[in-house]
């Protein structure tokens, strides 16, 4: 047999698999049942670097297990880290079929399923945030999802067709000084520079005071400076709060504003009869950003994009001047047009899968258990006299710290303690800086983290002191 003969081997392939599916099984069995005692195994970059090189393998078996040895746990109940779903092993394999297809992308042709699917997810999910005339699109990642939404904001609001000829006039969107670091990225990225971000200040719950609106607009007009759009966070990266959406849509459709939300991790929330009212108002977002492989258990990186008016979601990359837009340029099925990405992987059928399959009552389900453990984990912390809550959580996202007299040793004792969990691998959380204080943040990602968890994370860090 030649080497690319084997390469392509079916009993190959097919011995590979089934022995990579065992392997991930029994991982998520002792993951799941928390017989892996490590979360994590904590390994300096440098070392592992050197380990790598170091590392041969005689067969696939031995390179796909130190794959999984070396790498974070997230199907572990004590993984309460990062906004990074534990995939539903469903859409994992969704994503895998998509792998071995190979046949994601731009054109139809090279694409008929997952472009398909593409439409038939957008219009099931649009309705649920009020958006029922409108269209959108799947891409790879709430940042990319971001930037593509704000250069749609700028064809159509800018009143220079900057796309074909540039831009002479200075520009700028408005954002709570809360929100993810990727708006300002995507700001810069379109050129905009540090005059091009406006940020507004947050109150104590970290929600953006959109009563504050109106005075840093006319404040940016009377710098020269034309406000083209707000962007509400639906909720914030580090506390989880959700922005007053009804509030900041109300402003926008005043002033002729974009109104884009990122709602990359609690966009969901619209699928929970208990939580959707935390989205109320995004029926009046021109477009909203919700990233599946935060809160809707598909791997990363799947999001969706959606736009209130079907026909700006055709004009991100429009490369002809409004006017000369028709009809026919609307190819539905030819999501290229739409997208950043020319070559994308298949994506919708991860969130497909688990509709098709599970129906949509699978995301409430699994958006009220982690909201819900939020909840029950501020009050345990809140019962507790060593610790202290940043804020009443609204989501799965709870920011909380050990409470002491001087800030600068009490922050140094907060980092230390996020320190040292790293290193001893039993937990996995992170930490964030809110208003000059360290807090360590948790966000309950795994629909299988208990009380009993939460409570022993509490009795490790009190151990640490
Ligand atoms: C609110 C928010 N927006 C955007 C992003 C970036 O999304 P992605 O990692 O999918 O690019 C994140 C990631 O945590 C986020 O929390």
């Amino acid at each position: 047999m030649s080497l690319l003969d084997k390469v392509y081997d079916p009993e190959e392939f097919r011995k590979n698999g089934h022995m990579l599916v065992d392997l991930l099984a029994d991982n998520l069995q002792n993951n799941l049942n928390q017989k892996n005692d490590k979360v994590i195994n904590y390994i300096r970059p440098d070392t592992n670097y050197e380990r790598w090189n170091q590392l041969e393998f005689e067969n696939p078996a031995a390179f796909f297990k130190e794959v999984i040895n070396n790498s974070i746990q997230l199907q572990h109940p004590r993984y309460i880290g990062h906004q990074v779903s534990a995939p539903a092993p469903l859409a994992a394999l969704a994503g895998f079929e998509g792998m071995m297809l190979n046949s994601g992308g731009a054109i139809y042709e090279m694409s008929a399923a997952s472009s398909t699917l593409e439409r038939v997810v957008i219009d099931k999910l649009k309705g649920y945030f009020g958006l029922d005339d409108g269209d959108g699109i799947i891409t790879s990642g709430g940042t990319l999802a971001n930037l593509t939404a704000l250069i749609c904001a700028r064809n159509i609001k800018a009143s220079e067709d900057i796309w074909n000829e540039g831009q002479k006039e200075k520009y700028a969107f408005m954002v709570s000084e809360e929100a993810h670091y990727c708006i300002d990225r995507a700001v810069r990225v379109m050129g905009w520079g540090d005059e091009g971000i406006i940020k507004i200040p947050v109150d104590d719950q970290y929600r953006m005071r959109a009563e504050l609106l109106a005075s840093y607009h006319a404040e940016a007009q009377s710098r020269g400076i034309t406000v083209l759009g707000v962007v509400g966070s639906a909720p914030t990266t580090s506390t989880g709060i959700y922005d007053d959406l009804e509030s900041i849509g109300a402003y926008c459709i005043t002033n002729n504003l974009w109104f884009h939300i990122d709602a990359a991790h609690g966009g969901p929330a619209v699928f929970s009869e208990k939580y959707k009212y935390l989205m109320s108002g995004c029926h009046l977002a021109d477009s909203i950003t919700v990233d599946a492989h935060k809160m809707m258990m598909t791997p990363s990186l799947t999001t969706m994009l959606f736009f209130k008016n079907s026909k700006d979601s055709y004009r991100t990359f429009a490369q002809k001047a409004q006017y000369l837009w028709s009809a026919s340029d609307e190819e539905w099925y030819n999501y290229g047009k739409r997208t950043m990405e020319c070559t994308k992987i298949m994506l919708s059928t991860r969130v497909y899968a688990l509709m098709s399959i599970y129906g949509m009552k699978i995301f409430e389900t699994y958006l009220d258990r982690c909201y819900d453990m939020g909840r029950k984990f501020a009050e345990i912390i809140h019962s507790d006299s060593k610790f202290e809550l940043a804020v009443t959580p609204q989501s799965n996202i709870v920011c909380f710290r050990v409470k002491g007299e001087n800030t600068d040793e009490t922050n140094a004792l907060n980092r230390n303690i996020r320190h040292h969990l790293l290193e001893d691998g039993s937990f996995y959380i992170v930490q964030t800086v809110l208003k000059d204080k360290v807090y360590l943040r948790v966000s309950i990602m795994n629909p299988f983290t208990e009380t009993t968890d939460l409570e022993a994370l509490l009795n490790r860090i009190k151990d640490l002191l």
